[in-house]
Parts: C-alpha cells; sequence; structure tokens
C-alpha cells in the first residue's frame, strides 16, 4: 500500500513535469504570448470550475491544468514587466518543491531541523549586507509578505515605547501613537496601523519631492504637529525603494532625526534591499544600517518565488520577548535538544511556511557573486531603458531620474506631438495610457502597468520594472519600446 502511494506521487509528478513541458510552462523566450487574456465569464464556461461530490477522472484533471497553464500570466517571459515581482530564480524554485514535498512547518527544530539552520544562515548573512549587528545582538524572521514585515516594525517599535500594551492593551494609552511614512510608501503602513489597533487617522503621510523622496523637513514639521495634536510619536518608515517611482528616502537624516526624537526608525527596503547585494548601487541606501528595522522582499527584484520576505531587528530576543505566548504543546522547555533553536515562539504565526530554503539555496547556488551579477545586469537594462526613452521621439519621463528599478514614462503618439500641453491634452494622454494598456494585454505582447500618482496630480503614466529574472537583456528592453510604438500607431 505505501509502496504503490509513493509510485503514485512519483508518477503525478512525472506527469505534472511532462505537462508542463508540453504546454511550455518554463519557457522563457518570446515565442509565446506573455497572456491570453480572457474575462471571467469566459474562463467560467471553459474551465470545469465546480467542486462536485463525486472525483474527477484523471483526464478532467490533466485539461484542467493544461488549461491553468494556457490562461495564467507567464511571469517568466521577458515581456513581463507589470509587477516588482517576475519570472522565477530557478533554484529558487527548486528550494520551492523541495520544501512542499517535505511540507513541514517552521516552528521547531524538532519537525524543521535542516530548514531552521537554513533560516538562521540566510538572516545572519542577511543582517551583514544591511550591516546590523550579526545574531544574537539583532534577529530575523521570514515572513508571508513585506505587508507583515513592516508591520512587525511597527508593533516591536509600539512594544519599545509601551511594552505593557502586550497585556493590557491600547485601552491603557493616555494619547493616541502617531506614526509618520512618505506619501509615496506602501500602503501597508496604513493596514498595519488599522491591525495594531492603532488607528489609520494617527498615521501622518509626510510630502515628498519631485522623485518621491521623504522631505526631512516635513516630516519635523508633521512630529511638531502631531505633538500639538496630543499624540505621542513613536515610529518613522523610510522607504528604500517605493512601490510606484522606486524612490529611496534620506535614511542618513531620517535616522537624525529619529536619535534625536527617540522614534523607531524601520526602512521598508521590500524592493530596494536587493541593492545591498551590489557594491556599485548599495550607497543608494547608505543610512539603512542605523535603522531599528528593516523589511526586505526577496520575492521582488531579486526573483525568489512568491512570497520570501525577511524582517529584521537590531537586538536581543527582541522579536521573542513581543511574540512569546509559551505555548506549552509545542514550545517545551524540557524537550532532549537546545530548545534555543525553536523559532516559532518569535512569530504571529503558528504553522509557518518554508521559505528560507528558497532564498538559501539561490545564494548556495549561485553565490554572493551570481546574486551580485544578477542584480547589476537588471540595473544595467533599467538604465539602457532609461537612456532609450530619453532618445526616443514620443517617449516622455515622468522624472528625470531612477534610483531603483522602475522607470516611469508616458507615451505621446504622433498627432499629439505638436499640439499644446493644455489641461486637455493631459487627459488625453492619461486616457491612451490606459487605451494602450489595454492593446498590449489583449494582444498579449506585453504586459506593463499603468498607474496616476494623485497626491502629486499626475495622471497615468506606464511603469517598467526591470528584476532580475528571467535575467533582462537589451532586446528584451528596446522591444518594450517598439511594442508601445506598434500598438499606440493609430492613436
Ligand atoms: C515598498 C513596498 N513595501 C511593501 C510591499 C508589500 O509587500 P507584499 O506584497 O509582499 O506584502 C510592497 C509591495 O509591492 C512594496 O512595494
Amino acid at each position: 500500500m505505501a509502496a504503490s502511494s509513493t509510485n503514485n506521487i512519483i508518477d503525478l509528478l512525472e506527469r505534472l513535469l511532462k505537462i508542463l513541458k508540453e504546454e511550455n510552462a518554463f519557457n522563457r523566450s518570446d515565442d509565446q504570448p506573455v497572456i491570453r487574456f480572457r474575462h471571467p465569464h469566459y474562463l467560467q464556461k471553459i474551465i470545469p470550475m465546480s467542486l462536485d461530490d463525486k472525483p474527477a477522472s484523471n483526464r478532467e484533471i490533466e485539461t484542467v491544468i493544461r488549461q491553468t497553464i494556457q490562461y495564467s500570466v507567464k511571469t517568466s517571459s521577458p515581456h513581463f514587466h507589470n509587477q516588482l515581482y517576475a519570472g522565477v530564480d530557478e533554484y529558487g524554485l527548486i528550494g520551492s518543491w523541495l520544501t512542499d514535498v517535505l511540507n513541514t512547518s517552521q516552528y521547531t527544530y524538532e519537525v524543521a531541523p535542516v530548514f531552521t539552520l537554513m533560516e538562521r544562515e540566510v538572516i545572519q548573512k542577511s543582517l551583514e549586507l544591511v550591516g546590523y549587528p550579526l545574531m544574537p545582538e539583532a534577529d530575523g524572521i521570514m515572513c508571508p509578505g513585506g505587508s507583515i514585515s513592516n508591520m512587525y516594525g511597527m508593533l516591536l517599535a509600539r512594544h519599545k515605547i509601551l511594552p505593557c500594551i502586550k497585556k493590557s492593551g491600547i485601552f491603557s494609552l493616555k494619547s493616541p501613537l502617531a506614526c509618520f511614512t512618505s506619501e509615496d510608501s506602501h500602503y501597508s503602513i496604513l493596514k498595519s496601523a488599522n491591525w495594531l489597533g492603532l488607528g489609520t487617522d494617527h498615521v501622518y503621510k509626510v510630502k515628498t519631492d519631485e522623485f518621491g523622496r521623504m522631505q526631512v523637513a516635513d516630516l519635523k514639521r508633521l512630529l511638531i504637529k502631531a505633538r500639538n495634536d496630543g499624540k505621542q510619536p513613536f515610529f518613522v518608515n523610510a522607504t528604500a525603494g517605493t512601490t510606484v517611482l522606486g524612490a529611496i528616502d534620506p535614511l542618513p537624516e531620517i535616522a537624525a532625526v529619529c536619535r534625536s526624537e527617540s522614534l523607531w526608525l524601520h526602512v521598508d527596503a521590500c524592493l530596494g534591499g536587493t541593492l545591498l547585494f551590489s557594491e556599485k548601487y548599495r550607497y543608494r541606501l547608505r543610512g539603512i544600517e542605523l535603522s531599528d528595522s528593516v523589511s526586505w522582499n526577496l520575492h521582488k527584484m531579486l526573483g525568489a518565488p512568491l512570497q520570501c520576505s525577511l524582517f529584521l531587528v537590531k537586538g536581543k530576543n527582541t522579536l521573542h520577548e513581543v511574540n512569546c505566548a509559551q505555548a506549552k504543546y509545542l514550545f517545551q522547555q524540557d524537550k532532549f535538544y537546545d530548545v534555543s533553536w525553536d523559532t516559532g515562539d518569535k512569530s504571529v504565526q503558528c504553522g509557518r511556511k518554508v521559505d528560507a530554503m528558497k532564498f538559501w539555496l539561490m545564494w548556495k547556488a549561485r553565490g554572493k557573486i551570481g546574486l551580485t551579477r544578477s542584480v547589476e545586469q537588471a540595473m544595467s537594462c533599467a538604465e539602457y531603458f532609461l537612456k532609450r526613452i530619453k532618445e526616443t521621439a514620443g517617449f516622455r519621463l515622468v522624472q528625470s531620474h531612477y534610483q531603483c528599478c522602475n522607470i516611469c514614462f508616458w507615451y505621446v503618439p504622433p498627432t499629439m506631438r505638436d499640439e499644446s500641453e493644455t489641461p486637455i491634452w493631459w487627459q488625453k494622454l492619461y486616457f491612451l495610457t490606459n487605451e494602450i494598456k489595454k492593446r498590449l494585454v489583449l494582444g498579449g505582447s506585453l504586459m506593463i502597468s499603468y498607474m496616476p500618482i494623485p497626491h502629486k496630480e499626475i495622471g497615468n503614466f506606464f511603469r517598467m520594472v526591470v528584476n532580475c529574472q528571467p535575467p533582462p537583456t537589451k532586446s528584451s528592453m528596446d522591444y518594450v519600446i517598439n511594442q508601445i510604438e506598434k500598438v499606440a500607431i493609430d492613436l
């Protein structure tokens, strides 16, 4: 029985691999559409989506697997630039599959001995890259995404200023706690304030400059305002690589303000943290080592499989102290091994997916040298793309320079180029950006996202993202320009 079910699983996996090959799921060349977009009612009609009492046949299962591949977005296409992630690093994928085969939780050494050591190693290496002290003087944990990593930052900051909240709740607060983050920062800071019971009204949005970087003078102004409003400032979130413009806030200056005002400084380096691998670009994150905590998504620019996010924090035992609930059924202190290796009580989760192996295997297989090379290749392609946009007629940059892997721009069709740029002209350009996007997606040739920045009164523009996977090339950059020109020919 045991043998036959083992064979069954291996047969199924072999069959899956065959289907993946036949359906070109690993294809990184551009000989297939990046997407075959269909509206939901069409997919509902053709894919047998309903879950029934009777099991489906092998044939039905195979059909649905093939349809899933066919109608899913090919993020490994060289023409997927839609999100802050793309493709997948092949060693990361193997790490992810192996983790799934062994299916365990990361919470105790007992059930995850090798993974516990791997998580520790990636944390140590990442602490070193950031410039923090090593464990046990600092610590870290892998989280289910950057939003949760950011929430850890806010939670630890709250615990530092008011440790009593852990037991007595926020009812003991005399005045509301106030957080500060830039208007270009990620919305997860607002969500954290909601989840931690602080309230989104107490999140102060600091103005940014033309490049999307936090204005330190405005941070100082808002700190005074918050105090005048009867609030207690405790947490500043600085961003290293904002979601839209890829801006990196002036970390040393913000750190100086936080030090003088005794505020916790968290750096959301979910996007830009990957630049730390490169000697050529890491200076852009200068000052990150002065922070109290950092979030970093390996699943963004670097190409680790989703999700792979690190939270790092200075201080001995900090994570454990804040999160521990000392469940006796799981974290028994009288186990036969050194229980300091049980990491589960440092986390807000109980069962925790193993994410460390993806990053660990990528680093092991490529070495730091290989990861550095990937980052530098992506950044040099981003620079090449920026140059092409500057030189090519009809393309216009939203801002003149970029610090990370995002480049934001408009395409002005020939018919509009000699017209005067009235508010109506701009409205038309914003509308056409949306129209070009629609044509690209429906044609399946390119995925690049568009967005406005309402607080800067900027309407829709394209955000090009150059990630490490699949390794970008000059020709994949040229393709974006050519493709936009091609679909916009009659506009
Ligand atoms: C700067 C920044 N921080 C945090 C996040 C949230 O990360 P996640 O999507 O893993 O929750 C994002 C997501 O795009 C981001 O751009």
